[in-house]
């Protein structure tokens, strides 16, 4: 699922930046574009980023949070 349509970026790209090492907004917007644009996003990726920190390996969870 697309979280920020501006730049194309998805809740999985989220997961695995998370699996990076992302741990804020601010590295979202660095490695993934994330709220560089209408910045509508930012709360989305903001959520999914926190999923996919409280439990990496469900998918489901993030997905369900986010809504773009
Ligand atoms: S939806 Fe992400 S910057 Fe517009």
């Amino acid at each position: 699922m697309y979280v920020c349509v501006c730049r194309a970026v998805t809740d999985r790209q989220i997961r695995e930046a998370a699996m990076r090492g992302a741990r804020t907004l601010r590295d979202l917007r660095r490695e993934l574009g994330i709220a560089r644009e209408c910045g509508s996003c930012a709360a989305c990726a903001r959520d999914c980023l926190r999923a996919a920190h409280a439990a990496p390996t469900a998918s489901a969870s993030s997905r369900d949070s986010c809504v773009a």
